[in-house]
């Protein structure tokens, strides 16, 4: 059996990760790197990690990505096959790369159990007879931990629900799911395909990070300037990451 430790780091800022999450990086001999981490910033953040809290002789091990097919006739089986591809690869790395008495480690962004693909990248090793693994999870402070920290706010009122959500997911419902929507992974400015009226938005962009920028107010009056900033972040960093909260500002109907 391969121990393998999945390590959330925080959502950009180094000092965001745990003692838990310090011990652990510690005990790497084997850093594995799965993600597309290309912007360079998302690399420091790691590298300083990794230059804190890691054994001098760890070593490195990047696994790339298969290559997949963007435009296939089934869609879901396209996916299932990379996937599947994915999880050999991986699997065959740490069979050829840890020894059973060593210890591999996966940095993940933010929280594993957020819209995050190693947990279930390692779960399918376990059906493919390559290597047996044990994982352990260390969370990490997740962006949505982030985004509320940064506007000091409780993501909900009294007793209220919290739906977290996809910007495409978002847009495909064309409404909100719940009084107050966390909104992930929005590459296109789904905040624009609902009604604005009697919403709040707390937007954040780079939170805990160098550059961080946060907008809130009635969506209705600032949607544009969030487009703005994010155009602006964009063309000057060459990516963003943000996230927000959307929030019900009517009195809820009993
Ligand atoms: C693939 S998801 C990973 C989420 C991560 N596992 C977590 O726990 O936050 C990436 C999305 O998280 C959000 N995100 C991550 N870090 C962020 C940050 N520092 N500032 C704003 N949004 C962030 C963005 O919505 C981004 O598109």
């Amino acid at each position: 059996v391969r121990q393998i430790l999945v390590i959330g780091i925080g959502a950009g800022n180094p000092d965001h990760l745990t003692f838990q999450g310090a011990k652990a990086i510690s005990r790497a001999d084997v850093v594995f790197l799965i993600d597309k981490a290309t912007a360079d910033d998302l690399v420091a953040v790691r590298q300083v990690l990794l230059d804190r809290h890691a054994r001098i002789d760890h070593r490195l091990v990047t696994i790339p990505d298969p290559a997949r097919d963007r435009d296939p006739e089934d869609y879901q089986a396209a996916v299932a096959a990379w996937h599947r591809a994915r999880a050999e690869r991986i699997g065959a790395a740490i069979r050829d790369e840890l020894d059973e008495s060593s210890t591999g480690v996966f940095l993940v962004w933010g929280d594993p159990s957020l819209y995050d693909s190693t947990l279930r990248v390692l779960e399918a090793i376990d059906g493919l007879d390559i290597v047996d693994v044990e994982v352990e999870v260390i969370p990490g402070v997740t962006s949505v931990s982030a985004l509320a920290a940064a506007h000091r706010t409780a993501l909900h009122g009294v007793g209220e629900p919290v739906v977290l959500t996809t910007g495409r997911r978002l847009a495909d419902a064309g409404t909100l799911d719940a009084p107050n929507t966390v909104v992930l992974l929005d590459g296109q400015e789904a905040y624009r395909s609902i009604d604005p009226d009697g919403i709040e938005v707390l937007w954040g962009a780079y939170l805990g990070m160098d550059g961080e920028v946060t907008i809130r107010g009635p969506l209705a009056e600032v949607a544009d300037r969030i487009s703005q900033e994010r155009a602006d972040a964009r063309e000057a960093n060459g990516w963003i990451m943000d996230a927000y909260l959307l929030r019900s500002t009517d009195p809820p109907t009993m």
